[in-house]
């Protein structure tokens, strides 16, 4: 079972953006970058939908996603890329965390919804030997 661990919460509590990809049915890749990111838990991160379109049409038909993010600030430079499955949820607490999650730093902008995804998969990729390995690979 794969665990966010304290390193990589702290990659993504420094970052400002995250890459996130998704896929047509018919495996045409989409890839954005998104800044309203919450870990929910250990294996839970919660995204803002407020612009999507191509990738909420993809969740929807092809609900599989790529998130990358990584340190710039740290050297070496330090990365990870969760893989996982998206849920949507329009109602309940977790969209409501969404909605304040953007409203605290963008009060004009309202999420549409809250994309919850369930980790998969963890691969590093911090430059170097361990380079696009599965964190179970190298723990
Ligand atoms: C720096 C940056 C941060 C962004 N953050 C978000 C975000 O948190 N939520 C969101 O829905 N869109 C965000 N966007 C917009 C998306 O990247 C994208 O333009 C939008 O989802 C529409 O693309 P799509 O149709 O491929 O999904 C951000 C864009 C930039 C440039």
């Amino acid at each position: 079972m794969v665990k966010l661990t304290e390193d990589m919460k702290d990659v993504m509590e420094k970052t400002r953006g995250y890459a996130i990809a998704t896929c047509t049915k018919n495996g045409i890749p989409n890839v954005v970058p998104i800044h309203f990111i919450k870990i929910l838990s250990d294996d839970e991160i919660m995204m803002a939908d407020i612009f999507m379109k191509k990738s909420f049409e993809n969740i929807q038909q092809n609900p599989v996603m790529a998130i990358s993010v990584w340190d710039w600030d740290v050297k070496p430079r330090k990365g990870y890329q969760f893989k996982g499955i998206p849920r949507i949820e329009t109602s309940g607490k977790i969209y409501d965390m969404a909605v304040e999650m953007v409203k605290a730093e963008k009060p004009d902008l309202t999420a549409k919804s809250a994309i919850v995804v369930k980790i998969t998969d963890i691969f590093v990729t911090t430059p170097g030997p361990d380079a696009g390995k599965n964190v179970e690979e190298i723990s």
